[in-house]
């Protein structure tokens, strides 16, 4: 049997993934630090499995669109701008991306990915045969972050990058797209036909900084991603959704290659996809009980580590990362702080440069979260 090189067969798990299942396999108990699944910690609307469930009966009928419902879409307009047929349903904002690497790029064709960033789109874009280039977001405390525009404008000038990713607020940076930044990558993706990819996914969540403006554009051709998974903390009901701006003139030709990828698969719920304007309505609730417990998490992270240690500015998102001293290499900070029952990603994970960087979850109850910082500090400093 030959499997893909693409979809991984090669790998092999990392020694600190190996320790971790280890740990778990052997019944040992471990708090996991860096756990960003919501649905674990209280949060989202319980009411909105029961918008899906009585959108099920409307189901009973299926009405194949490759955008989606299209009351579905005229709420996303209401609320996002722009306009229903802008809009297209997916899956999940990974699909998204999935459908957009089809749009886009060709095999052997490279998209620029922010670096640090999510660790998301390397296998999505491999998967597609597609290669990824970095652009760096450098940090100066406690100022935060920018992006190497000098850099961006570089690789852009090769004509096998199709598209710039950018992720705002950014995950684990926590930076927000600022708008003179936006206007660079917007002049550089215009005059070199290059696609840009905003994932706005944690947009709502400001923390240190104030949310950027959405970053629809007319400048260049632009797909601004967003779905459920963090609007409403709900990853399980496996709806997101893209929007399209840019040159007019670019828009119908988009349409149609978009509507071809989209109706080969037709994989949105028809019940979670009709159930979407109700589901709407309970985000901006479900937001500002996320936000508070984001507020008082990161300021008893502040409280319990800025002392020894260094929690970097976070403008908003899910995700914050503190710098520790390095007693160790960052593996072996992993492993260690596993043999003290305790899972942080290390920075590496994100392509951080700077060692003794841990991207730990926000989301957490907060007593649980103060548990854990405490428990961290103390399993750091026994370093020492
Ligand atoms: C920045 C970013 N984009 C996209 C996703 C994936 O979201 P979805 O669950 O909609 O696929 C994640 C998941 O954590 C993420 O952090």
């Amino acid at each position: 049997m030959v499997l893909a090189r693409r979809a991984g067969a090669d790998e092999r798990p990392h020694r600190i993934a190996r320790l971790r299942a280890d740990r778990l396999a052997a019944g040992l108990p471990l708090l996991d630090l860096s756990d960003s699944n919501p649905t674990r910690y209280g949060l989202g609307a319980p009411e909105a499995l029961s918008a899906v469930a009585a959108a099920t009966v409307r189901a009973s009928t299926y009405d194949p669109d490759p955008r989606g419902p299209l009351p579905s879409r005229e709420a996303l307009a209401a609320l996002r701008g722009g306009r229903p047929d802008d809009y297209w349903l997916t899956a999940s904002t990974s699909e998204a991306y999935s459908w957009l690497l089809t749009l886009l790029a060709d095999p052997g064709d490279l998209i620029a990915v922010p670096a640090p960033g999510y660790p998301l789109v390397e296998p999505l874009a491999r998967f597609a045969g597609v290669g990824t280039v970095s652009y760096p977001v450098h940090y100066l405390h406690p100022h935060g972050w920018w992006i190497d525009l000098e850099r961006l404008d570089a690789l852009v000038q090769d004509p096998r990058v199709r598209a710039v990713v950018v992720v705002s607020p950014g995950n684990p940076t926590g930076a927000y797209l600022q708008a003179a930044e936006q206007d660079r990558v917007v002049e550089a993706c215009a005059r070199t036909g290059t696609a840009l990819i905003v994932d706005e996914v944690f947009g709502p969540y400001a923390l240190d900084g104030r949310p950027s403006s959405a970053a629809a554009t007319s400048g260049c051709l632009t797909f601004t991603l967003d779905g459920l998974s963090k609007l409403l903390c709900a990853p399980q009901l496996k709806l997101g959704w893209l929007r399209v701006s840019g040159p007019a003139a670019q828009l119908a030709e988009v349409g149609r290659a978009l509507d071809q990828v989209a109706d080969a698969f037709l994989s949105v719920g028809a019940p979670v996809a009709l159930a979407l304007p109700e589901l709407l309505a309970l985000a901006p609730g479900s937001v500002a009980r996320t936000r508070e417990r984001l507020r008082v998490n990161l300021a008893t992270a502040r409280r319990v580590l800025d002392e020894q240690y260094r929690v970097r500015r976070c403008d908003g998102g899910w995700t914050f990362l503190v710098d520790v001293p390095r007693y160790l290499a960052d593996d072996d900070l992993a492993a260690a702080l596993l043999d003290a029952g305790l899972w942080a990603h290390p920075g590496w994970l994100y392509d951080l440069d700077s060692p003794g960087a841990l991207a730990l979850s926000l989301l957490p109850e907060p007593a649980t979260f103060e548990t854990g910082c405490m428990r961290l500090r103390a399993a750091v400093d026994a370093l020492a």
